[in-house]
Protein backbone atom coordinates (compact mmCIF):
# COMPACT_ATOMS: atom_id res chain seq x y z
CA UNK A 1 0.00 0.00 0.00
CA UNK A 2 1.25 3.51 -1.24
CA UNK A 3 1.47 6.25 1.86
CA UNK A 4 -1.96 7.99 0.59
CA UNK A 5 -3.84 4.79 0.46
CA UNK A 6 -2.74 3.77 3.78
CA UNK A 7 -3.68 7.60 5.19
CA UNK A 8 -7.00 6.79 3.62
CA UNK A 9 -7.71 3.55 4.79
CA UNK A 10 -6.82 4.87 8.48
CA UNK A 11 -8.53 7.78 8.02
CA UNK A 12 -12.03 6.28 6.27
CA UNK A 13 -12.17 4.06 9.66
CA UNK A 14 -11.85 6.65 12.14
CA UNK A 15 -14.85 8.34 10.50
CA UNK A 16 -17.08 5.11 10.52
CA UNK A 17 -16.80 5.01 13.94
CA UNK A 18 -18.06 8.57 14.45
CA UNK A 19 -20.43 8.50 11.87
CA UNK A 20 -23.14 6.82 14.20
CA UNK A 21 -23.13 9.91 16.27
CA UNK A 22 -25.69 12.24 14.65
CA UNK A 23 -25.74 14.48 17.13
CA UNK A 24 -22.48 15.48 16.46
CA UNK A 25 -23.21 16.29 12.91
CA UNK A 26 -24.20 19.93 13.51
CA UNK A 27 -21.82 22.13 13.91
CA UNK A 28 -22.98 25.95 15.69
CA UNK A 29 -22.17 28.76 14.46
CA UNK A 30 -19.89 29.74 17.95
CA UNK A 31 -18.67 26.05 18.41
CA UNK A 32 -14.92 26.15 18.63
CA UNK A 33 -14.68 22.45 19.64
CA UNK A 34 -15.29 19.64 16.63
CA UNK A 35 -18.48 17.70 18.73
CA UNK A 36 -16.99 14.67 16.81
CA UNK A 37 -13.89 15.02 18.87
CA UNK A 38 -15.44 15.05 22.35
CA UNK A 39 -11.96 14.27 24.19
CA UNK A 40 -10.87 17.86 21.92
CA UNK A 41 -12.64 19.62 25.03
CA UNK A 42 -10.12 18.07 27.93
CA UNK A 43 -7.09 19.25 25.91
CA UNK A 44 -8.58 22.88 25.63
CA UNK A 45 -7.90 22.79 21.75
CA UNK A 46 -10.93 25.96 21.66
CA UNK A 47 -8.00 28.18 21.87
CA UNK A 48 -6.10 26.72 18.95
CA UNK A 49 -9.52 27.25 16.85
CA UNK A 50 -9.77 30.55 18.42
CA UNK A 51 -6.26 31.47 17.03
CA UNK A 52 -6.66 30.13 13.72
CA UNK A 53 -9.65 32.03 13.07
CA UNK A 54 -7.67 35.38 14.13
CA UNK A 55 -5.53 34.64 12.43
CA UNK A 56 -7.23 34.14 9.16
CA UNK A 57 -9.50 36.67 10.09
CA UNK A 58 -12.23 35.29 7.91
CA UNK A 59 -14.81 37.31 6.18
CA UNK A 60 -17.71 37.06 4.08
CA UNK A 61 -16.53 36.16 0.57
CA UNK A 62 -13.26 35.38 1.75
CA UNK A 63 -12.14 32.34 -0.38
CA UNK A 64 -10.12 29.93 1.87
CA UNK A 65 -9.25 26.11 1.41
CA UNK A 66 -9.08 23.94 4.48
CA UNK A 67 -6.26 21.42 3.78
CA UNK A 68 -6.91 17.45 4.92
CA UNK A 69 -10.53 18.68 6.25
CA UNK A 70 -11.26 15.17 7.85
CA UNK A 71 -14.72 15.76 8.95
CA UNK A 72 -14.80 19.51 8.11
CA UNK A 73 -15.37 21.01 11.01
CA UNK A 74 -12.77 23.71 10.57
CA UNK A 75 -14.32 24.33 6.66
CA UNK A 76 -17.96 24.82 8.45
CA UNK A 77 -16.78 27.03 11.12
CA UNK A 78 -15.40 28.88 8.45
CA UNK A 79 -18.08 29.50 6.72
CA UNK A 80 -20.52 30.48 9.32
CA UNK A 81 -18.75 33.34 9.33
CA UNK A 82 -19.16 34.31 5.97
CA UNK A 83 -16.27 32.39 3.88
CA UNK A 84 -16.61 30.42 1.10
CA UNK A 85 -14.66 27.38 1.78
CA UNK A 86 -12.91 24.16 -0.28
CA UNK A 87 -12.28 21.51 2.22
CA UNK A 88 -9.79 18.43 0.43
CA UNK A 89 -9.17 15.63 1.95
CA UNK A 90 -7.62 12.32 0.55
CA UNK A 91 -10.15 9.83 2.80
CA UNK A 92 -13.81 9.42 1.03
CA UNK A 93 -15.28 8.88 4.00
CA UNK A 94 -14.14 12.05 5.71
CA UNK A 95 -15.16 14.00 2.29
CA UNK A 96 -18.68 12.25 2.55
CA UNK A 97 -18.86 13.18 6.19
CA UNK A 98 -18.12 16.81 5.80
CA UNK A 99 -20.56 17.27 2.99
CA UNK A 100 -23.29 15.50 5.27
CA UNK A 101 -21.96 18.06 8.19
CA UNK A 102 -22.37 21.28 6.11
CA UNK A 103 -25.46 20.43 4.82
CA UNK A 104 -26.95 19.74 8.39
CA UNK A 105 -25.62 23.38 9.59
CA UNK A 106 -26.63 24.88 7.23
CA UNK A 107 -23.38 26.28 4.98
CA UNK A 108 -23.47 23.95 2.21
CA UNK A 109 -24.16 26.65 -0.40
CA UNK A 110 -20.44 28.37 0.54
CA UNK A 111 -18.65 25.05 1.07
CA UNK A 112 -16.82 22.53 -1.50
CA UNK A 113 -15.33 19.14 -0.28
CA UNK A 114 -13.14 17.28 -2.74
CA UNK A 115 -11.60 13.99 -2.57
CA UNK A 116 -7.64 14.91 -3.29
CA UNK A 117 -4.36 14.45 -2.18
CA UNK A 118 -2.27 17.78 -0.97
CA UNK A 119 0.54 16.29 -2.43
CA UNK A 120 -1.26 17.74 -5.93
CA UNK A 121 -3.85 20.29 -5.66
CA UNK A 122 -5.62 21.22 -8.66
CA UNK A 123 -6.09 25.08 -7.57
CA UNK A 124 -4.99 27.73 -9.96
CA UNK A 125 -2.20 29.70 -8.50
CA UNK A 126 -3.33 32.73 -6.15
CA UNK A 127 -6.09 31.71 -5.88
CA UNK A 128 -6.82 31.74 -2.03
CA UNK A 129 -7.00 34.53 0.45
CA UNK A 130 -6.52 31.95 3.20
CA UNK A 131 -5.74 28.58 3.66
CA UNK A 132 -5.70 26.53 6.89
CA UNK A 133 -5.40 22.67 8.50
CA UNK A 134 -6.15 20.87 11.63
CA UNK A 135 -3.32 18.76 12.11
CA UNK A 136 -2.52 18.08 8.79
CA UNK A 137 0.80 19.49 7.81
CA UNK A 138 3.09 16.58 10.11
CA UNK A 139 1.00 14.26 7.56
CA UNK A 140 2.46 15.65 4.04
CA UNK A 141 5.97 16.03 2.61
CA UNK A 142 6.44 19.72 4.05
CA UNK A 143 8.47 20.62 1.37
CA UNK A 144 5.59 20.11 -1.34
CA UNK A 145 3.17 21.09 1.20
CA UNK A 146 4.68 24.82 1.73
CA UNK A 147 5.23 24.94 -1.97
CA UNK A 148 1.27 24.21 -2.61
CA UNK A 149 0.31 26.94 -0.27
CA UNK A 150 2.58 29.25 -1.19
CA UNK A 151 1.20 28.54 -4.63
CA UNK A 152 -2.40 28.80 -4.25
CA UNK A 153 -2.19 31.72 -1.56
CA UNK A 154 -2.68 35.00 -2.99
CA UNK A 155 0.01 37.68 -2.42
CA UNK A 156 -0.31 38.93 0.61
CA UNK A 157 -2.61 35.84 1.63
CA UNK A 158 -2.23 33.90 5.07
CA UNK A 159 -2.46 30.26 6.58
CA UNK A 160 -3.04 28.81 9.83
CA UNK A 161 -2.50 25.95 10.75
CA UNK A 162 -3.08 23.68 14.37
CA UNK A 163 -0.25 21.11 14.40
CA UNK A 164 0.89 18.43 16.63
CA UNK A 165 4.81 19.46 17.64
CA UNK A 166 7.97 16.95 17.52
CA UNK A 167 9.45 19.45 20.17
CA UNK A 168 8.91 18.04 23.92
CA UNK A 169 11.26 14.64 24.17
CA UNK A 170 9.45 13.20 27.10
CA UNK A 171 6.32 13.40 24.99
CA UNK A 172 7.41 12.08 21.59
CA UNK A 173 9.37 9.24 23.86
CA UNK A 174 5.66 8.69 25.31
CA UNK A 175 3.68 8.94 21.92
CA UNK A 176 6.53 6.05 20.84
CA UNK A 177 5.96 3.73 23.70
CA UNK A 178 2.65 3.95 25.07
CA UNK A 179 0.17 3.78 22.77
CA UNK A 180 -1.25 -0.07 21.83
CA UNK A 181 -0.45 -0.58 26.01
CA UNK A 182 -2.29 0.29 29.45
CA UNK A 183 -5.61 0.42 27.37
CA UNK A 184 -4.21 3.54 25.42
CA UNK A 185 -6.01 3.58 21.68
CA UNK A 186 -3.52 4.13 19.10
CA UNK A 187 -5.26 7.68 17.56
CA UNK A 188 -1.94 8.09 15.19
CA UNK A 189 -1.54 7.03 11.44
CA UNK A 190 1.86 5.24 10.93
CA UNK A 191 2.77 8.24 8.60
CA UNK A 192 3.15 11.33 10.59
CA UNK A 193 5.74 12.98 11.85
CA UNK A 194 5.21 15.69 14.68
CA UNK A 195 6.39 19.20 13.76
CA UNK A 196 10.09 19.62 15.03
CA UNK A 197 12.76 22.05 14.38
CA UNK A 198 14.12 20.63 11.44
CA UNK A 199 10.47 20.16 9.90
CA UNK A 200 9.98 23.12 10.76
CA UNK A 201 12.87 24.80 9.11
CA UNK A 202 11.85 23.00 6.00
CA UNK A 203 8.56 24.55 5.70
CA UNK A 204 9.91 27.54 5.91
CA UNK A 205 13.07 26.94 3.29
CA UNK A 206 10.42 26.11 0.57
CA UNK A 207 7.40 28.87 1.53
CA UNK A 208 7.90 32.21 0.05
CA UNK A 209 7.27 34.31 2.88
CA UNK A 210 7.35 33.49 6.66
CA UNK A 211 6.53 30.57 8.78
CA UNK A 212 6.05 31.34 12.51
CA UNK A 213 5.22 28.66 15.69
CA UNK A 214 3.59 29.99 18.37
CA UNK A 215 1.87 28.04 21.64
CA UNK A 216 -1.58 29.99 22.46
CA UNK A 217 -1.87 27.26 25.25
CA UNK A 218 0.52 24.54 26.50
CA UNK A 219 -0.80 21.17 26.53
CA UNK A 220 1.76 19.33 28.11
CA UNK A 221 0.79 16.94 31.75
CA UNK A 222 -2.91 17.13 30.62
CA UNK A 223 -2.04 14.81 27.82
CA UNK A 224 -1.43 12.49 30.93
CA UNK A 225 -5.57 12.05 30.57
CA UNK A 226 -4.72 9.47 28.23
CA UNK A 227 -3.75 7.39 31.15
CA UNK A 228 -6.24 4.98 32.83
CA UNK A 229 -5.17 6.60 36.00
CA UNK A 230 -4.91 9.86 35.59
CA UNK A 231 -8.29 10.36 33.26
CA UNK A 232 -10.70 11.46 35.79
CA UNK A 233 -11.60 15.02 36.50
CA UNK A 234 -9.13 14.95 39.28
CA UNK A 235 -6.24 13.90 37.50
CA UNK A 236 -7.49 16.23 34.50
CA UNK A 237 -8.22 18.96 36.78
CA UNK A 238 -4.88 19.21 38.01
CA UNK A 239 -2.62 18.19 34.86
CA UNK A 240 -4.79 20.98 33.39
CA UNK A 241 -3.92 23.12 35.90
CA UNK A 242 -0.08 22.73 36.22
CA UNK A 243 0.14 23.26 32.30
CA UNK A 244 -1.78 26.88 32.91
CA UNK A 245 1.26 27.72 35.34
CA UNK A 246 3.75 26.71 33.07
CA UNK A 247 2.18 28.87 30.18
CA UNK A 248 3.31 31.64 31.69
CA UNK A 249 6.72 31.12 31.23
CA UNK A 250 6.34 31.81 27.56
CA UNK A 251 9.85 30.14 27.03
CA UNK A 252 8.66 27.13 27.91
CA UNK A 253 5.74 26.72 24.69
CA UNK A 254 8.11 24.51 22.66
CA UNK A 255 7.09 21.82 25.50
CA UNK A 256 3.08 21.62 24.10
CA UNK A 257 2.31 18.87 22.06
CA UNK A 258 0.00 21.39 19.60
CA UNK A 259 1.33 24.61 18.68
CA UNK A 260 -0.29 26.77 16.07
CA UNK A 261 1.77 27.13 12.25
CA UNK A 262 1.14 30.55 10.79
CA UNK A 263 2.45 31.04 7.00
CA UNK A 264 2.22 34.37 5.37
CA UNK A 265 2.54 35.18 1.88
CA UNK A 266 4.84 38.26 1.03
CA UNK A 267 2.75 40.92 -0.67
CA UNK A 268 4.54 40.76 -3.93
CA UNK A 269 3.80 38.38 -7.03
CA UNK A 270 7.04 37.16 -7.55
CA UNK A 271 8.75 35.93 -3.90
C1 LIG B 1 -5.37 14.21 12.10
S1 LIG B 1 -6.51 14.22 10.79
C2 LIG B 1 -7.18 15.86 10.97
C3 LIG B 1 -8.51 16.05 10.32
C4 LIG B 1 -9.13 17.43 10.52
N1 LIG B 1 -8.36 18.46 9.88
C5 LIG B 1 -9.35 17.75 11.97
O1 LIG B 1 -8.84 18.78 12.43
O2 LIG B 1 -10.03 16.99 12.66
C6 LIG B 1 -5.47 14.35 9.36
C7 LIG B 1 -6.25 14.42 8.06
O3 LIG B 1 -5.33 14.61 6.98
C8 LIG B 1 -5.75 13.81 5.89
N2 LIG B 1 -4.61 13.56 5.02
C9 LIG B 1 -3.48 12.86 5.30
N3 LIG B 1 -2.65 12.87 4.24
C10 LIG B 1 -3.25 13.60 3.26
C11 LIG B 1 -2.89 13.96 1.93
N4 LIG B 1 -1.74 13.58 1.39
N5 LIG B 1 -3.75 14.72 1.22
C12 LIG B 1 -4.95 15.08 1.75
N6 LIG B 1 -5.34 14.76 3.01
C13 LIG B 1 -4.51 14.03 3.76
C14 LIG B 1 -6.32 12.55 6.54
O4 LIG B 1 -7.18 11.84 5.70
C15 LIG B 1 -7.01 13.13 7.78
O5 LIG B 1 -8.36 13.45 7.51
Amino acid sequence: MTIPDREADFWDKVVERSAADEQALRILPDDLCDPAVPWFKHLDLDCFVAAVLAHIDPKPGMRILDLGCGRGFLSVALAHRGAVVEGVDISPRSIGYSIRRAETSGVSDRTTFTVMDCKDLTFEDESFDAVCGGFVLHHLDLENAARGVGRVLKPGGKAAFIETMGLNPLLMLARATLPGRLSIQKESSDDEYPLDHARLAKLQASFPGRVRTSFPQIVFLRMGGYLPFLDNRWGIGLMTGLDHLIARAPALGSLSYYGLVTMDRGSKTEC
